[in-house]
């Protein structure tokens, strides 16, 4: 029997069903560092990792064993899937089942920042809310704002969607390629064109190489006073640290992030904000999502142990 190493736990129905096709070990203690992944590539047949385990051009630079690593999730900057090319190892991913719950909680930011439920949710748990208040906690009405999405790819057209047609939004984007979208949906000339229209900009880009603070600080000079920042995509596509100066100098009126630089590390300043409406990267968690993400990243597995093309091969 091949060897499939899984890097974290996952849903018992897919784990039972790997144990029936392979000799399965599961690994221990969360994130895998980079020697932990050399020595995984250097012992196994195959791996199913995940977001946080290190497959850095390093970790490829050793004996290999392993030909194939299904990823649970559909980003895979935490693998260089270049240096796992050179090395003859198959790299595949879990588009398509995350759309609609990633699209869900860049909705629920957008709506927890418009109408600043975290503030509200505090203000009731500290026992500081003295009732229903004429004034108190106003935020701004969504139905016919214009959202800006940058990164109109599955997500990016969810995420129109919902705005378009639950919320009577105008959507404006921004895509590296021109894109014709089913939504009604306009793309701009340029990041900074749709920076600059835009009440709520939510970033839904793949992260890597290419997106790597993309939204810097002259970026999110060209937002509105008024705008909302909402990213779900990954943390490194922001400059952080100028998100954070543009909250406190109220350059900017909120953020909605499930996605930070270095997580779980958030940083103190961003925790301290009001107007940060942050969540601990819960885009793709639904029990139904993980399930399917982990049936897909095994189903990958199989096809390659079968000889077959794993049907969600990235590299
Ligand atoms: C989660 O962020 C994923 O890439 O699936
Ligand atoms: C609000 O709760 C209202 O009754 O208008």
């Amino acid at each position: 029997m091949l060897k499939l190493l899984i890097t974290r736990p996952i849903a018992a129905p897919v784990l039972d069903q790997a144990r029936t096709k392979f000799d399965v070990t599961l690994h221990e203690g969360g994130a895998m560092s980079v020697s932990d992944c050399a020595t995984a590539l250097a012992t196994y047949d195959c791996i199913l990792p995940t977001l946080g385990d290190q497959f850095t051009a390093e970790a490829f630079a050793g004996d290999i064993r392993a030909k194939m690593l299904g990823n649970f999730g559909v980003g895979y900057n935490h693998i260089d899937t270049q240096a796992a090319a050179a090395a003859d190892v198959i790299v595949s991913n879990t588009p398509d089942v995350l759309t609609d719950a990633t699209a869900d909680i860049a909705m629920t930011l957008l709506l927890g920042t418009a109408r600043r439920a975290g503030e509200g949710e505090r203000m009731v748990r500290s026992g500081a809310w003295g009732g229903f208040d004429v004034k108190g906690l106003l935020g701004t009405h969504v139905t016919g704002k214009t959202v800006g999405i940058i990164g109109m790819g599955r997500i990016g057209q969810a995420i129109a969607a919902r705005c378009h047609y639950g919320f009577g939004m105008n959507v404006v984007f921004h895509n590296r390629s021109p894109k014709v979208t089913a939504v009604p949906a306009q793309q701009l000339d340029g990041l900074h064109a749709v920076m600059a229209a835009a009440d709520f900009v939510v970033v839904a880009t793949p992260g890597g190489s290419e997106t790597t603070k993309l939204i810097d600080a002259a970026a999110l000079a060209a937002m509105k006073p008024s705008g909302i920042f909402i990213n779900i995509s990954r943390g490194e596509v922001v400059d952080e640290i100028a998100l954070i100066e543009a909250l406190e100098t109220d350059q900017i009126t909120g953020a909605g992030l499930d996605v930070y630089e270095n997580e779980p590390h958030v940083p103190d300043r961003l925790r301290a904000l009001d107007n940060a409406f942050l969540l601990p990267h819960l885009g793709s968690a639904t029990a139904e999502t993980r399930q399917a993400m982990g049936q897909m990243a095994l189903d990958n597995i199989i096809a390659w142990a079968e000889g077959g093309d794993p049907p969600q091969r990235v590299n």
